[in-house]
């Protein structure tokens, strides 16, 4: 899927380790065309393929990418059950090139909901790619954070009220451990497509240290130069995490 490291472009030093993307605006692209809104999905899925193998020249070592919500289920029958053949057909049309790639496969999200056969495709996907050591793709499906965090709470206190765990124990941790999300790093970039500046129930919990770069372009035209300007502004920033910046030769008695 990558033909090795490409030099990066001015600005960017290193790619952060986890990119989150809200892939956002492919009806807004469609209509401006007077094109079907399946036509923007569609043309959406050629921009994930493409940002995944963006990513992996970036070495970026996780990328999660929301694809379906847990709200999605509110759109029209047609446009759900076309959204849910796009990931069938990503899976098996895909998995091959990316398990090559050495790409490593894991979807979040509710999967109770989801056909038998359709759950079964996406333990295929894990299982297949689960010793791959390139990038992460994280693809977020039937996924909402407040969904996860809820059934989070109910294996806590499954445990608890079976005698398991002692609830005056539980910390974040042990909370975090019971994610979609456990084993991987939380994101340091995420970016939302199409110039919307909401987070849409999306790695509420993950994100807590992220840095969030809202960009207008529509998901489809979504390509390597509008990753890189997200991954450039990230380096603009100043992370804390609660912290203050230490002094520096730099900035130490300068008023
Ligand atoms: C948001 O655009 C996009 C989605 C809800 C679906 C994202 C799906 C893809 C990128 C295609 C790949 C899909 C899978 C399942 C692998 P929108 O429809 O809300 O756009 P709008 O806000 O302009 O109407």
């Amino acid at each position: 899927m990558s033909d090795g490291p490409r030099p990066l472009s001015p600005g960017i030093e290193s790619a952060p380790a986890h990119v989150a993307i809200i892939m956002d605006g492919n009806g807004r692209w469609a209509q401006m065309r007077g094109l079907p809104r399946q036509e923007g999905h569609r043309r959406g899925l050629e921009a994930l393929r493409r940002t995944v193998r963006n990513a992996g020249d970036l070495g970026i070592r996780v990328l999660t990418l929301y694809s379906f919500s847990t709200e999605n289920w509110r759109r029209p029958k047609a446009e759900v059950s076309f959204l849910l053949g796009l990931l069938r057909r990503f899976v098996e049309n895909d998995l091959a090139e990316l398990h090559e790639a050495g790409v490593r496969v894991r979807i979040i999200g509710s999967r109770a909901d989801l056909a038998p056969d359709l759950r079964l495709l996406i333990e295929r996907a894990e299982s297949m790619t689960a010793g791959n050591q390139g990038l992460t793709l994280v693809v977020a499906f039937n996924y909402g954070s407040r969904d996860e965090l809820a059934r989070a709470a109910r294996a806590l206190a499954a445990d608890a009220a079976a005698g398991r765990l002692d609830p005056q124990a539980i910390d974040e941790d042990m909370l975090a451990a019971r994610l979609d999300t456990v084993g991987l790093p939380e994101p340091d970039l995420v970016i939302r497509t199409s110039g919307e500046t909401r987070i849409s129930n999306f790695l509420l919990w993950q994100a807590a240290y992220a840095e969030f770069v809202f960009t207008p372009v529509l998901w489809p035209d979504f390509d390597r130069k509008a990753l890189e300007e997200a991954v450039a502004e990230f380096h603009r920033r100043e992370r804390r995490f609660g912290g203050v910046t230490e002094p520096t030769a730099c900035n130490v008695g300068v008023a």
